[in-house]
């Protein structure tokens, strides 16, 4: 099947409806050819759940009810197609919150009967991966991905659309649920990673030395530590200024992060380094990426902060390589919270 990017041409045919409910976000995209974005509309809950500090998951499910038709009708109407122009309709099946996620399920199983299109049950994480193509269509596999956002971090080798590996995980806290805690703790509210980067660029990032965990072991990353490490700095001075508190545990994650996916990418001769999930927003971590592939003579590929954050742009796009592999997925496929990445 043709691939419609870059020639402006509209692959009508070829138009899936993607949904994203798996967390905060509820969002609805139609996408042509696994390529062009012709709508992508996003509902952030975030103001919902800010004053928790956190994540509600029934606040989440209820939201995402409220929201998902009006969020789906906009993707509609801004896409300019037809109802009937829609070829398949895509949802994130996992992982994620169970009762967010069957929201978005349970809509796009209802819409591909109504409409008898396929369904296509769509791993939020396989998303990820792909959402950095509908910005950069000439990306050049293989590529190192750096994975981070709230609830997974991961570096993994991607050879080919579906075909990767996943070379290393965290085994605590995910990289972006490191910025949320540390950001709790300093009172900055949720979520803390965009608070700590903006604080960031005004303070002292060599100012503290926090560890780096398993800076030169292996693939995977641990992060609880460096959390701990930059409580404990806190409660012994009161009186730092969180500016370079926040510069130094920011540089402290991002280093990690870059100098794992270095490695990996000269040892498995990848092309380029590239940045997925809400971390990639990260403005050090985003010049660091582009500093080391400069120095490595890697290509760097940094998608746009929108495509970073959940969408459901990459969900279309992702469920438009999966329709092309394995065909239509069943209607007895349901949402799994702990869905992994498929490895082929
Ligand atoms: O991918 P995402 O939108 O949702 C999932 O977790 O799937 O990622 C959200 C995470 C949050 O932990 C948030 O604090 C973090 O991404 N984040 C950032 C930045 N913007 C969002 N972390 C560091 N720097 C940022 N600029
Ligand atoms: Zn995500």
């Amino acid at each position: 099947m043709q691939n419609g990017a870059g020639n402006g041409a509209r692959h009508l045919g070829d138009a899936i409806l993607g949904i994203e409910t798996s967390c905060d976000e509820t969002a609805a995209a139609v996408v042509a050819g696994g390529q062009q974005v012709l709508s992508s509309v996003v509902s952030s809950q975030v103001d919902l759940h800010a004053r928790y500090g956190g994540v509600v998951p029934e606040v989440a499910g209820r939201a995402h009810v409220e929201r998902l038709v009006p969020v789906m009708s906009q993707a509609l109407v801004e896409s300019a197609l037809e109802d009937s122009d829609i070829a398949a309709v895509a949802a994130t099946a996992g992982p994620g919150l169970v009762g967010a996620l069957l929201v978005g399920v349970s809509a796009a199983k209802a819409l591909a009967l109504a409409w008898d299109v396929p369904f296509v049950a769509v791993n939020h994480l396989e998303a990820h991966l792909h959402a950095a193509f509908l910005d950069e269509p000439s990306l050049e596999l293989p590529v190192v991905v750096i994975l981070v956002s709230g609830g997974h971090t991961m570096l993994v080798m991607m050879e080919d659309r579906l075909r990767y590996r996943v070379l290393g995980a965290t085994l605590d806290d995910a990289a972006g649920e490191a910025f949320d805690k540390v950001a709790r703790y300093m009172g900055l509210g949720y979520p803390g990673g965009p608070v700590i980067d903006r604080l960031s660029g005004q303070g002292d990032r060599d100012a503290i030395a926090f560890p780096r965990a398993m800076l030169h072991d292996g693939w995977n990353f641990s992060f609880s530590g460096l959390k701990t490490s930059v409580i404990n700095h806190l409660r012994r001075h009161p009186d730092a200024p969180i500016e370079d508190v926040a510069a130094s545990f920011q540089e402290a994650v991002a280093d990690v992060l870059l100098a794992k996916a270095r490695r990996a990418a000269a040892a498995h001769n990848a092309r380029g380094l590239c940045l997925a999930g809400g971390v990639a927003a990260n403005s050090r971590l985003r010049e660091m990426t582009l500093d080391a592939c400069t120095a490595d003579g890697l290509a760097a590929y940094l998608p746009s902060r929108a495509m970073c954050t959940d969408n459901a742009a990459m969900v279309a796009a992702a469920g438009w390589w999966r329709l092309q592999a394995d065909g239509p997925s069943p209607l007895t496929v349901g949402a799994d919270p702990s869905l992994g990445l498929p490895e082929d």
